[in-house]
């Protein structure tokens, strides 16, 4: 596979390298500490048009590739993971799915905004004992003519405290089991909507996780995404793209710490010499420097998978197993590296570290990417 980028390509990857150094690096650790992230700088990524990358342009979105985006998402979360999970979810849970399986109205409606990043989206599919198991849906969306009327709690939500615009999976048809889920578009301000406490994260500090609550909310029939019954397969068809942006995000976790340890292990000196000429750490960078390449090549193909109208799911899968492992792995030998230096807040890969475990959970555990992998290997 020829994976050269093309000019445009090129241009985004250093837009966004540019905007992670000017806007993202300075203050990350504190954002960290203190669990924040402002609206700016989410308003400032919707500027530069990463919160719609892949949304057609006359839905106000920046009509590029997904390779273009994974590129962007490498970037970005080399420096910010918890910018980049904000930047994923947006795009590839919320604006490909209305994109996609929206109609008309819905698009116009919350689709523009969304893609210009004037306001963002969250997806709703996990819930306190609906996390892998995603056919267990406890969260009701009861049948009343003109409206679903929805009951029930979401769990670790990202964007569940700061968006406007929730996609919720809910069971209308027990008796039809997966086939009796619908999504929903429900609005932040729709009665009986409650955001619940913020949770506090061993990482992605910045972004902003929630429990949300749903007391009788009247959600009309027009927010309906796709047929009735349609909703698990939409949770299912969103979450395939959504897993290659966490898989690129995964990526970026483990270039950015491996460039922080290169860079340390040319400067920092142990011996009588730089300890990059030690072989113990040498064979380290040599083992990050291969493990991330693979993973980079893994993370494209499966970009351009779905750039090419292929299917997507067993390669988006592969990509997010493998790159999630790369990053924790990558993360834990960079703190090695900087040995004592790693172990403090300062020096960033501490925090990188912390980041990259979450890619192993969320968008599909590794557990849940080896069943879709293993069900496709053995069906082929
Ligand atoms: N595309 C289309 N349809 C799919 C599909 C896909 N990729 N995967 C499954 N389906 C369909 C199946 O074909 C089946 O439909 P039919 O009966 O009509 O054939 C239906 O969905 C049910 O599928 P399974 O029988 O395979 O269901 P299962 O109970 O065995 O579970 C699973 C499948 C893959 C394990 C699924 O439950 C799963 O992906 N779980 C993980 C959920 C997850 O990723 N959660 C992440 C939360 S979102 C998040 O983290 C966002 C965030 O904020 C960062």
């Amino acid at each position: 596979m020829d994976f050269s980028l093309s000019e445009e390509q090129l241009m985004i990857q250093q837009a966004a390298k540019d905007f992670a150094q000017t806007e993202l690096l300075p203050g990350v650790i504190e954002r960290d500490d203190a669990q924040t992230f402002p609206n700016e700088l989410v308003k400032k990524m919707g500027e530069l048009g990463f919160m719609g990358m892949m949304v057609d342009e006359k839905y106000g979105g920046s009509g590029l590739g997904t390779l273009s985006y994974v590129l962007a998402m490498e970037e970005l979360s080399k420096i910010d993971a918890s910018a980049s999970v904000m930047v994923s979810v947006n795009n590839s849970l919320v604006c490909w799915g209305l994109e996609t399986y929206g109609t008309e109205e819905q698009k116009q409606k919350y689709l523009t905004r969304l893609a210009a990043g004037e306001i963002i989206g969250a997806f709703c599919l996990s819930e306190p004992e609906a996390g892998s198991d995603a056919t267990s849906q406890k969260t009701t969306a009861i049948d009343k003519g003109d409206h679903y009327l929805v009951n029930g709690t979401k769990n670790w939500i990202t964007n569940g405290g700061r968006a406007e615009v929730f996609l919720v999976i809910a069971q209308t048809d027990t008796a039809k089991g997966h086939k009796g889920i619908n999504a929903l578009i429900v609005e932040k301000d729709m009665a009986g909507f409650e955001i619940g406490p913020k949770e506090n994260k061993l990482g992605i500090r910045g972004s902003d996780t929630h429990s949300l609550l749903f007391n009788d909310v009247k959600v009309p029939k027009e927010n309906r995404i796709g047929e009735d019954g349609f909703g698990f397969k939409f949770a299912m068809k969103t979450l395939a793209g959504g897993r290659i942006g966490i898989a690129a995000q995964a990526l970026g976790i483990a270039a950015g710490a491996y460039e922080i340890a290169l860079k340390y292990s040319k400067e920092r000196k142990a011996f009588g010499t730089e300890i990059a000429n030690h072989q113990a750490i040498a064979f380290k960078l040599a083992d990050m420097h291969t493990k991330i390449q693979a993973a980079r090549n893994l993370v494209y193909q499966a970009a351009c998978d779905k750039d090419a109208g292929n299917d997507y799911t067993l390669s988006g899968a592969m990509a997010k197993l493998y790159a999630s492992e790369v990053a924790m792995e990558t993360t834990v030998e960079a703190v090695q590296v900087l040995g004592g230096n790693g172990f403090v807040k300062d020096y960033h890969v501490e925090r990188l570290m912390r980041d990259a475990k979450i890619t192993q959970i969320y968008e599909g555990t590794s557990e849940i990417q080896k069943i879709v992998i293993s069900r496709s290997v053995l069906n082929a």
